[in-house]
Order: C-alpha cells, then structure tokens, then sequence
C-alpha cells in the first residue's frame, strides 16, 4: 500500500520549512472568509462576498503558482518547485469551493446553475477552467507522473497557461467597470507567459539575460496600457486616448500598465543582482585556485 506523503516534508521526507509555510498560509484567505461569514462582517450579502473572496484567492493562487517557474530562474532557487504543486492544487481546491458557494446561492437547483453556465459566456469560461484545473489536480501526484511519463506528463500541465487565460477572461468579464485588478493580473500573467517562452527559446538551464527581462517588461506594459485603452473603447464606447493620455499622467493614480513596469523592473533588478553574485562568487573560486599551493 502507497503511503501518502505528508505536504510539509521534502522529497528525502525531512520537514521543510518552506513547505510548511506556505502549506499553513494557504489556508488563511478561507479561514478568513469563513470566520467573516460566521461574525456577519461581509455584509449585506454575505454568500455573493464569499463567492467574490474565494474566487479572488483560487485565481491569485493559480497565478502564483504560474510565478514559481519564472521566480525560481531569477532567483536561482531551485527549491521553490517545492511549493508549486501545493499551491496549483489549492487555487483548484479554492475554485471548487467557489462554485460550491455558487450553487448553495442558487438554492441547490443544479438545472438552473447547468443552465446558466450554458447561457453565461463567462460562467461557461470559468467552468471549462475549473474542468481543466481538476484534471491537472487529479494528474499531481508522483504516481501520475510515473504512470504518464515525464514527458506527457509535462506537456499536459503546460495546460495552465490556457487554463490562466481562461481564469483571467473570466474574471475581467464578471468585473464590468472595475477592472483596476484584472488588468494589472492579465499584464502579469503575459508577462509570465512571454518569460516562459524567451525560457524555452534559451534553453533549459541557461540564464535568460538582463536585457532581455527588461525588454519583456516593457513590452508587456505598452500591450497592458492598449488593452486596457481596447477594452474601454470596446465594452463603454470611451475614446482610447482619453485612457492612454491617463496612464500618462499620475493625476488618475498609479494605473495597471505602471504596476506591470514596476513588478517587470523589480525582476529585472533582482535578475542583474544575482547575475553579478554568481559572476563573483565564480571570480572569487577561480582566485582562490589560482593562489592555492601545487
Ligand atoms: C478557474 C476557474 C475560476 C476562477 C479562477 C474564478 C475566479 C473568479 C474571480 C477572481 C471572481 C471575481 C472576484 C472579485 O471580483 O472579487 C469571480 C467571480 C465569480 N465567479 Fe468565478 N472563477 C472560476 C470559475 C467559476 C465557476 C465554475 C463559476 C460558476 C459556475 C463561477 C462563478 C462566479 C460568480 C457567480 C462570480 C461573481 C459574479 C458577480 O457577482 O457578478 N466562477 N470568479
């Protein structure tokens, strides 16, 4: 009999620290949630907020779980593909809920909820995301990488990029007017995605250069200030310069596309930072070889 192996410990079996944490904060946003519901602090309509807040934190945590892959290259540490199987199937486990709270809002009539997911365009998104997530969930574990194969095993969860652009359209649409937060996920989710693929065209194991992350992050900010200006010249009929010429001024505060740069030039910062530790850290070993004593 296969014993399951406990979240909080590593491969070799010893706790880790790391995955504990993150096992334990997992938890909280719907801890929180719950706690909210039970003291009647989410107002008047206390099931539609729970329905908000869980979908909120199943879609943050599927996009951190994106960020592990490109924060592991630019961090150049590797054992933080330790929490990203953990927190995939949590964003699922969240989204799951979410819908569970969906149906309890619609009084358990699963012909309606059917009905709706059909007529709904973004509940239909959503739910063919969720299908999706249920299958890279179900597919997690060691044993289902055995039986695939890495290789299968990994094209199949390359899924969740499709699976991200879903969730994230989803969410746009439900959000109408308000959409402060969605674009700035959408602009991060791109830029994820864009360093996934300058990472493939690298090669597995080469460093990606400094230029080129600075590059990507500036691109994604332009394409997040149009599609931002595209969307409200779409959805409201509002003239695209008007938004543009607002992202231009900080009079309207700090805008998406400016998050976007902001979290792209971090990186881009951080990816010269340890660029140069490792140059010298490489310089320092090949002195110290240099003066040993033959
Ligand atoms: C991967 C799949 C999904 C993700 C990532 C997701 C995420 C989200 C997010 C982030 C919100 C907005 C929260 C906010 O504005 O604070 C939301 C709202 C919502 N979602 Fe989902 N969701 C998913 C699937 C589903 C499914 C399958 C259903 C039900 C069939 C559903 C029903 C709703 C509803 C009813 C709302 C609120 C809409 C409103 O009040 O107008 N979602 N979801």
């Amino acid at each position: 009999m296969t014993r399951l192996k406990r979240p909080w410990r590593d491969n070799s079996g010893h706790l880790s620290p790391l995955k504990l944490a993150v096992f334990a904060a997992l938890f909280v946003p719907g801890l929180w949630t719950a706690l909210g519901y039970a003291l009647g602090l989410l107002g008047g309509r206390p099931l539609n907020e729970a329905i908000h807040q869980v979908g909120l934190w199943g879609y943050r945590f599927l996009l951190i779980s994106l960020a592990i892959t490109p924060a592991r290259r630019v961090l150049q540490w590797p054992r933080l593909l330790l929490v990203r199987r953990m927190i995939g199937v949590a964003a699922f486990a969240y989204i799951a809920i979410h819908l569970t709270l969906y149906i309890t809002d619609q009084m358990f009539d699963l012909w309606k909820v059917g009905s709706e997911i059909v007529l709904r365009f973004y509940l239909a998104i959503g739910f063919v995301a969720l299908l999706g997530l249920a299958l890279l969930a179900a597919t997690s574990t060691d044993a289902m990488v055995r039986r695939l194969g890495g290789f299968r095993w990994s094209r199949l969860h390359e899924t969740v990029y499709a699976i991200g652009i879903l969730a994230t359209l989803h969410y746009f649409m439900q959000s109408k007017l308000e959409v402060y937060e969605p674009t700035v996920m959408a602009g991060l989710c791109a830029w994820m995605m864009g360093h996934r693929l300058i990472a493939r065209s690298y090669g597995e194991g080469r460093r990606i250069s400094v230029w080129a992350t600075a590059a990507l992050s500036l691109l994604v900010a332009l394409a997040t200030a149009g599609g931002e200006a595209v969307y409200f010249r779409l959805g409201l009929g509002i003239d695209p310069t008007l938004i543009l010429a607002a992202d231009l001024s900080l009079y309207a505060g700090i805008r998406p596309a400016w998050v976007v740069l902001i979290v792209g030039a971090g990186v881009t910062v951080i990816a010269a930072l340890r660029g140069t530790a490792r140059r010298q850290s490489r310089f320092g070993a090949a002195r110290s070889d240099a003066y040993r004593p033959s």
